[in-house]
């Protein structure tokens, strides 16, 4: 499941440079080299600076991780190839009017690159980002909701009635559900919700340095330089926001009265505190691929089970989730039958 959900993303950043889907296979082992890469990555993250050249120097003795680093090599190659064709586009005098991932960037480049120092540098690396990190965490995240939903059939019952019915009402339409259809169904809503609060596609905490003149996070005083960061996962089992039974996945609480202030907590930035992260981070440098992640996954979900019956192949059997940067989870076993 967690391929299929892979697939389905990677058709929408990698085909057009890789061809995953036409190819219907890893296509050239990248997704295996970066299962192999992430560790590593992640270690060489989290590390004193100064350890990290040796660390990495190590690393690449290992088989596998040479390989690994050379395929992530082509994949910044491939980002740097869309920057310079996209350059090549807009200096010939072709006004790019398609609005893609790697439209926005650029726009942030060329209208306010040098107020606030964003450069052609900075855009590859957003696109390079985007290749590495947009198909792990969408993945990570429709898995989470389609394993949550097989394990609570109650859940997987009422969500399946709501698609049905919302179709024969004649939206969503067929045989595409298209995402302003998708997001106005409320149980769909509220599975896609808790399937991403259980289970935080990025399970790293991303830190920030504390500005000059130091600052006070919640009465708590921070120098100047200090990394500071507070995990996805501390926000979303938070008790005094999504109730004591936060730790369960109940896609029902959210249409309970303090829903709002879930969706203030998981979803949007806050201006109360200086710091502040969320599913998919905050402030300058919050998520750039949030919009594209969740119409992938609002569409992918009924899609599938308004033309699947899926469930799991060893009901009793838990998940397995691996945190490497991406939570990622694999052994959700599934059985696919045509509805
Ligand atoms: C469920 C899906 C996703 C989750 C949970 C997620 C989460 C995050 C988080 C937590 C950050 C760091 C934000 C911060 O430090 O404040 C981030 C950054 C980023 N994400 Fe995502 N992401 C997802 C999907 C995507 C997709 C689909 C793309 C691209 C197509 C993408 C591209 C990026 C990029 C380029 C950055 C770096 C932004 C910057 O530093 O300026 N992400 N994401």
């Amino acid at each position: 499941m967690t391929r299929y959900a892979f697939d389905v993303v990677g058709e929408l950043y990698f085909s057009r440079m890789f061809g995953f889907m036409k190819d219907k296979h890893d296509y050239r082992g990248y997704i295996a080299s970066l299962d192999i890469l992430l560790p590593v990555m992640t270690a060489a993250c989290v590390m004193p600076t100064y350890v990290r050249p040796v660390f990495l120097l190590g690393g690449a003795v290992v088989p596998g991780v040479w390989d690994g680093l050379k395929k992530l090599r082509d994949i910044e190659q491939a980002a740097e190839s869309c920057v310079h064709e996209r350059l090549r586009l807009l200096e010939e005098g072709n006004e790019f009017k398609r609005k893609d991932i790697v439209a926005s960037p650029f726009e942030i480049q060329q209208e306010k690159g040098a107020k606030v120092d964003f450069g052609i540098v900075d855009v590859k690396l957003e696109i390079y980002i985007a290749l590495l990190a947009g198909s792990d965490t969408t993945a990570a995240a429709i898995t989470s909701v389609l394993y949550h939903l097989m394990k609570t059939p109650s859940a997987y019952r009422r969500l399946v009635e709501e698609i049905d019915s919302a179709t024969e009402s004649g939206q969503p339409s067929r045989p595409n559900i298209r995402y302003n259809e998708a997001v106005k169904l409320p149980f769909l809503d509220a599975c896609c919700k808790e399937g991403m609060r259980v289970h935080p596609s990025v399970g790293l905490t991303l830190p920030r340095h504390v500005p000059p003149g130091g600052c006070s996070i919640s009465g708590q005083w921070f120098d100047a330089g200090t990394r500071v960061g507070v995990n996805a996962a501390v926000i979303h089992f938070d008790k005094s926001v999504f109730g004591d039974d936060a730790d369960e996945s109940k896609p029902e609480r959210w249409f309970r009265e303090d829903a709002t202030n879930m969706d203030r907590y998981m979803f949007q930035a806050r201006t109360r505190a200086p710091l502040y992260p969320h599913c998919f981070g905050a402030g300058a440098r919050t998520c750039i691929g949030k919009n594209i992640s969740l119409c992938a996954m609002y569409k992918v979900v009924p899609q599938l089970l308004r033309s699947y019956h899926l469930e799991l192949a060893e009901p009793r059997v838990l998940w397995e989730t691996h945190n490497y940067w991406f939570n990622k989870p694999s052994n959700v076993q599934t059985r696919l039958r045509r509805r």
